[in-house]
């Protein structure tokens, strides 16, 4: 039999991803501060049944056995976040060595396994001591994120390649800003563009952080963003013109300033009064050039116009005949390929990672001796990465996949109710099994992705 060719070149990255408040669990321990994760999930009606990150997946207690688990998987790389309060309990200057040692020994551990980790520094989790003086509306805040960026670059620069500054501002903005759906829980479309502004700014400090330590050649920062591509409705200039706002808002937010240096005009009429004037020294800095864009991609969005969607006047219109995952969202493979080839028309020929893949698909709260069978889970895996390999053959500069998620983990204010794991998590005890998909997955990877 001949053997299957495959798409993807020599070097590229299979991975999975977390983060830390999701999987790590022991919150406050060895000397770490509050978060405003931990608040928020401690405030009663958040977080849905009460979930926590108290536990979560033990993550913190268990990590070799993670890492080992990674290994078995035969991943060659791993996407995780680090938690700001854990090292910085204050937000700022006084450091806990005791929080930076668990970083330390997983990066060694994940070394020392052959697997490549890509640091994300911040993942929504933001001292509780910094939201206490207005999080990401004080001015003061691209500071504070640069200068624990710098602390970072100085302890692990020497063994991680890979670093993120944020992942999903968008997201921070979205649900923490306008509609308060997770943390810090705000509701305003007047805090919510400055809350953006403050961190594109934070993500150019960092970079400029990065760039003026003397790491070795190597090293290269990127940003995470997440993608829905729309589509309009309809051919009716409204449905257009919805199209136009929420692309602006939800995919052109952020990428435009950071790999274009302007800012979408869409915005104007999406924040309204709230909307203000940048200076060109802030689009500058927004500006700083990056090594690589990292793309999260779970699914697509059908636009319409809608005078009741505050403030975007946009919403996705479901599309009943398509499968869709535990959290509503359509699968579709196609749109993903042109996601990534999007990015590589609009903003040129910067690397890509896929930093987050993958989909909630309901599975057992306890694994049977037979574990756990996912076919979904499979089929949403396989026409995903599938569709990475069309966009590769029609040559995007992709360099890695990571998996979303490698464990069951807290889905935000989802609690645990959503399970997006390749491996299982049992909640009442932490252990860990992988499901017929981290079986998959472990094959293609085997076969660096030959027979997609
Ligand atoms: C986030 C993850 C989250 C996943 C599924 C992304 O928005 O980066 O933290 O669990 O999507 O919702």
């Amino acid at each position: 039999m001949p053997t299957p060719s495959t798409a993807f070149p020599p070097g590229f990255l299979w991975g999975a991803a977390t983060s830390a408040y999701q999987v790590e669990g022991s919150p406050l321990a060895d000397g770490a501060g509050v978060s405003n994760w931990h608040r928020f999930a401690h405030t009663p009606g958040r977080v849905r049944d009460g979930d926590t990150g108290d536990v979560a997946c033990d993550h913190y207690r268990r990590m070799p056995e993670d890492v080992a688990l990674m290994r078995s998987l035969g991943l060659n790389a791993y996407r995780f976040s680090v938690a700001w309060s854990r090292l910085l309990p204050e937000g700022r200057s006084r450091v806990n060595p005791a929080g930076l040692g668990f970083y330390e020994r997983l990066v060694d551990a994940l070394l020392a396994a052959g697997i490549q980790p890509m640091l994300t520094l911040h993942h929504w989790d933001l001292p509780a001591a910094l939201d206490d003086r207005g999080g990401w509306l004080n001015p003061d805040s691209p500071h504070w994120f640069a200068d624990y960026a710098q602390l970072l670059f100085r302890s692990l620069g020497d063994r991680v390649k890979l670093w993120t500054t944020l992942n999903e501002p968008w997201v921070i903005v979205d649900g923490g800003f306008l509609h308060g759906t997770l943390a810090p829980g705000h509701r305003s479309a007047w805090e919510a563009p400055r809350a953006a502004h403050h961190l594109l700014l934070a993500h150019g400090r960092a970079v400029q952080a990065f760039r003026a330590e003397a790491l070795p050649a190597d090293r290269q920062i990127g940003l995470v963003v997440n993608i829905e591509p729309k589509y309009a409705a309809s051919d009716r200039a409204e449905d257009r013109r919805a199209r136009e706002r929420a692309e602006a808002y939800m995919n052109r937010q952020f990428l435009d300033p950071v790999l274009l240096g302007r800012r979408p005009a869409e915005l104007a009429e999406v924040y309204g009064d709230g909307w203000f004037h940048a200076s060109a020294e802030d689009l500058a800095l927004m500006h700083t050039p990056i090594d690589w864009v990292g793309i999260n991609y779970y699914t697509r969005s059908i636009t319409a116009h809608d005078p009741a969607a505050w403030p975007l006047r946009a919403a996705g219109v479901r599309q009943p005949q398509a499968t869709h995952t535990e959290t509503g969202w359509e699968v579709c493979p196609a749109a993903f390929t042109d996601t990534l080839r999007w990015v590589r028309d609009r903003y040129g020929a910067i690397p890509q990672y896929v930093t987050e893949n993958g989909a909630a698909f309901y599975d057992p709260p306890v694994a049977g001796i037979e574990g756990i069978d996912d076919p979904l889970r499979i089929d949403y895996l396989r026409g995903h990465l599938g569709a990475v390999a069309d966009a590769l053959r029609a040559g995007v500069d992709l360099r890695g996949y990571f998996a979303w998620s490698l464990l069951d983990n807290l889905e935000w204010a989802h609690g645990f109710s959503k399970r997006f794991g390749l491996v299982h998590v049992n909640f009442a005890n932490g252990q860990r099994t992988p499901k017929a998909s981290a079986r998959w997955y472990a094959d293609l990877v085997a076969r660096h992705g030959a027979g997609l």
